[in-house]
């Protein structure tokens, strides 16, 4: 039997929600990662410390018996934002802080406006040496939504590492070229994560033969053109680009709608997925760079001390899973093959 055993990985970007569906999504994840980046946008989203310390509170109080494994909190920017919330933030253990442009996704609406007026508190940021994240798409209606990534990093994301010289900056989810020659061309203080469905999926599968609101996300799939640049970054080793797999569930009848919700579920399987990324790729020497060490590195944690371990051995991912609120999520990748399977200990 052939296996691999790489260091415990981390998701460095995911959404856990909260109430019942933590019961779901914390064990998922706590599956095969030692820690994870925690989305803030919840409704209400967590704006101060305090909001944060007790939504990690609640993911705690989640993880099954005997699992290790820590969250790693952050704060959503809004407009109302202060440096002393970043202050408190950090005292409190926060991480990171979220930059969402206002209605570029999932309970984005109250985020940040006129991105320039939240340059006291991105330096305060750096100050508190904590990291910014950011959500890269512009939102302005005229800007198609295939060109907001780059149109971002333009406007935006150019500007704001080239004033925050020592601001250590995720660009998430990436999902262009222009994403990954930014990241590449910019210093060691930025890096960028990469989704699963990223890497595995284009808009033809978004798109073609009819509308598959299964792999609807936010920034939306791109040409494969893009697809293979992320595909080229991920499988030559460089550290800037590793693991966060954006999970993001939704109940069913809420993506399959006629104004369906973004996000892809894929906390079941996000390890094995990237795996078999890596195997097409013939680059599974590099996985374990990717999901193990250069996140951890970056974000100037320890890595991990345990390993996990996979065996090469083919499994259909579930076509529906049904949360303790008991309305059906339909799993990223839903009924297709995949070539590595987490070995349960
Ligand atoms: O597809 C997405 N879903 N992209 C995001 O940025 C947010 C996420 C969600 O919260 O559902
Ligand atoms: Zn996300």
């Amino acid at each position: 039997m052939q296996t691999l055993t790489i260091t415990s990985p981390d998701d460095w970007h995911l959404h856990f929600r909260d109430g019942d569906m933590l019961k779901e999504t914390v064990p998922a994840t706590a599956r095969c990662f030692k820690r994870a980046i925690v989305m803030p946008n919840l409704v209400p989203p967590v704006v101060n410390a305090q909001m944060a310390t007790e939504y990690k509170q609640r993911i705690m109080e989640a993880v099954p018996a005997g699992a290790e494994f820590e969250p790693l909190m952050t704060l959503y920017l809004t407009n109302q934002t202060t440096r002393q919330d970043i202050k408190d933030a950090r005292a409190a253990g926060v991480t990171a802080c979220k930059l969402y442009p206002a209605g570029a996704t999932t309970n984005s609406d109250a985020a940040v406006e006129g991105i320039d007026a939240l340059f006291p508190v991105f330096e305060e940021i750096m100050q508190q040496n904590m990291l910014l994240l950011v959500h890269g798409e512009v939102t302005e209606a005229e800007i198609d939504i295939f060109d907001r990534e780059k149109a971002f990093i333009d406007k935006y994301l150019q500007k704001i590492v080239s004033t925050f010289t020592d601001l250590r900056v995720v660009f998430e989810h990436i999902t262009t070229k222009d994403a990954v020659d930014f990241v590449v061309a910019s210093s060691d203080n930025v890096a960028a994560t990469i989704t699963p469905q990223h890497l595995l999926l284009n808009r033809n599968d978004l798109l073609v033969g009819g509308i598959r609101p299964h792999n609807y996300c936010l920034p939306v799939l791109k040409r494969n053109t893009h697809q293979q640049a992320l595909r080229n970054i991920v499988a030559s080793g460089s550290p800037k680009f590793f693991l966060g797999t954006d999970s993001a569930p939704h109940e069913q009848h809420k993506k399959e709608n006629a104004c369906g919700c973004a996000g892809c579920y894929s906390a079941w399987s996000a390890i094995e997925l990237y795996a078999h990324v890596f195997e097409e790729l013939g680059a599974l020497d590099k996985l374990e760079g990717f999901a193990s060490h250069y996140g951890p590195d970056f974000y100037g944690l320890p890595r991990n001390t345990s390993t996990l371990t996979l065996i090469k051995q083919e499994w259909q991912i579930p076509t529906s899973i049904t949360p303790p609120s008991g309305e059906p999520i339909v799993p990223f990748f839903a009924g297709e093959t995949v070539s590595w399977k987490l070995q349960q200990s």
